[in-house]
C-alpha cells in the first residue's frame, strides 16, 4: 500500500480590528508614509487589542479552518504552531490552542522558524501524515510581534503587524496536497534578526531590560540581502526535486515581508508579478502569519483554486528558508475524509444495524 498524500482541507485567519496606518506611526516616530511606502509597500497593519493574543487570534482561525474543512476538533490528531511571539517560554502555545478549540486527542507542540515556520510546518505536517502516524493535522502560524517591537525604532516597528493563519491538513489515498519542501537554515546569520533577552542566554533582569533585549533586533540591510539571495533558489529547489518548474506554477504566495524582496525574487524566477499574491500593504510583516493570511485571500479572491499548483516560499531569523509546493485540494468530499476512528464506529453501528434487522425479519418469518 502507498504512503496517503497531504491535503490542505480547511483555511481560516484571523486579523485584530485596530489598525495603525504609516500616518500613525509617523506620530509615533520619525518617519512618513512616502518612506515606508517606497522602501517596503507596507500602508498599514494590525496591532491586537489587550483581550487578544497569539493563542486567541491562533485558536479563531484554526475553528474557521476547521469548519471549512468540516472536521471536528476532536479528530485532530496534532496541532503544530509555529510562532516568534509565544505566549510563554513554555508552556506551548500550540497546548493553550488545543485546550481553547477542545481538540481532546491531538499532540499539540510549537515550532520556531521566525518567518520561515509555516513551511517548516506544512513539511512536518504532511511527513506525519505521509508516514501514516496522523489522519488530520492542523498547522497553524500566529503572531503578536507587536508586543516585541521597540516602538521607538524606526528601522522595525514600520514592518510588523499581528495576525493568525491556519491550515487543516488530512490524509487522502487520492494524489495531490504537498509534494515536496525544502527546509534551509545558517545559524551564523543569528544574530542579524532576533529577540536576545529573557532566554537561557540573557534571563531577564534589570539589565537586560534597561537595554532594551527584549525587543526585536535588527539588521535590515543584511536580512534584506540575504532574502533576495535565497527566495528564489528555494522555490527553484522544491519544484526541481519533482521535476516540476515556474511554468507549472498557477500562484506563487511569498512571506509577505518587503514589496521589493517579493519583486527581486519573482524577477530571479522570471516569473511575472500579475501570478504573485500580494497583500502586505494591509498587514505589514505578520512573520509566521503571512502566508496562510496570503493564501485566505488569494482563495477569496480566486486566485487558488482546485487542481492549481502553488510554491510558497519564505525566509526569516535563524537564518531560516524554505518552500513548500502544494497541489491545492480544497474540502474532501465526505467518503474521502471520515477519519478512521469514525469509519470504525459507522462500521460497527451498521452491523448492530443489521444484526437487529436480521434479527426481526427472523421473528416474522418464524411466525407467517
Ligand atoms: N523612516 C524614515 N527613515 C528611515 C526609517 C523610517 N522608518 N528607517 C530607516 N530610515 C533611514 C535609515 O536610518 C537610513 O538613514 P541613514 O542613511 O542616515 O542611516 C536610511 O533611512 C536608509 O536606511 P536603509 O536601512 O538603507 O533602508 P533600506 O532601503 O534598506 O530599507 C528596510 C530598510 C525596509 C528595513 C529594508 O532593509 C528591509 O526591508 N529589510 C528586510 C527586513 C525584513 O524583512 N525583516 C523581517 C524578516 S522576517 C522575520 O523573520 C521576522
Amino acid at each position: 500500500m502507498s504512503p496517503p498524500f497531504a491535503h490542505i482541507t480547511g483555511w481560516g485567519m484571523s486579523v485584530p480590528e485596530n489598525i495603525l496606518t504609516n500616518d500613525d506611526l509617523a506620530k509615533m516616530v520619525e518617519t512618513n508614509d512616502e518612506w515606508i511606502v517606497s522602501r517596503t509597500g507596507i500602508r498599514e497593519r494590525r496591532i491586537a487589542g489587550a483581550d487578544q493574543t497569539t493563542a486567541s487570534l491562533a485558536a479563531e482561525a484554526s475553528l474557521r479552518a476547521l469548519e471549512v474543512a468540516n472536521v471536528h476538533p476532536s479528530d485532530l490528531d496534532m496541532i503544530i504552531l509555529s510562532t516568534s511571539s509565544p505566549e510563554y517560554i513554555f508552556p506551548a502555545t500550540a497546548c493553550l490552542v488545543q485546550d481553547q478549540i477542545g481538540a481532546v486527542k491531538a499532540g499539540a507542540f510549537d515550532v520556531l522558524a521566525a518567518c520561515t515556520g509555516f513551511v517548516y510546518a506544512i513539511n512536518l505536517g504532511s511527513q506525519a501524515i505521509k508516514s501514516g502516524s496522523a489522519s488530520n493535522v492542523l498547522i497553524i502560524g500566529s503572531e503578536t510581534l507587536s508586543r516585541v517591537v521597540n516602538w521607538k525604532d524606526r528601522n522595525t516597528c514600520i514592518l510588523f503587524g499581528d495576525g493568525a493563519g491556519a491550515f487543516v491538513m488530512q490524509a487522502s489515498d487520492e494524489p495531490g496536497g504537498v509534494l515536496s519542501a525544502v527546509l534551509r537554515s545558517d545559524g551564523s546569520g543569528g544574530d542579524l534578526l532576533s529577540v536576545p533577552g529573557g532566554g537561557s542566554a540573557n534571563p531577564a533582569s534589570m539589565q537586560t531590560l534597561y537595554d532594551g533585549l527584549h525587543y526585536i533586533q535588527m539588521n535590515g540591510r543584511e536580512v534584506f540581502r540575504f532574502a533576495t539571495r535565497v527566495m528564489a533558489d528555494a522555490t527553484q529547489q522544491t519544484l526541481e526535486s519533482v521535476n516540476m518548474d515556474m511554468d507549472d506554477i498557477q500562484l506563487l504566495i511569498p512571506h509577505q515581508a518587503n514589496q521589493r524582496i517579493i519583486e527581486a525574487a519573482a524577477r530571479g524566477l522570471n516569473y511575472p508579478m500579475d501570478k504573485v499574491m500580494v497583500n502586505l500593504d494591509r498587514y505589514g510583516n505578520t512573520s509566521t502569519a503571512s502566508i496562510p493570511i496570503a493564501t485566505v485571500e488569494a482563495l477569496e479572491q480566486g486566485r487558488l483554486n482546485p487542481g492549481d499548483n502553488t510554491v510558497m516560499v519564505a525566509f526569516g531569523g535563524g537564518l531560516t528558508w524554505g518552500a513548500a509546493l502544494i497541489q491545492w485540494s480544497g474540502p474532501l468530499s465526505y467518503e474521502r475524509k471520515v477519519s478512521p476512528r469514525r469509519v470504525r464506529l459507522f462500521a460497527r453501528s451498521r452491523s448492530i444495524f443489521s444484526r437487529l434487522r436480521r434479527r426481526v425479519e427472523g421473528f416474522f418469518w418464524r411466525n407467517e
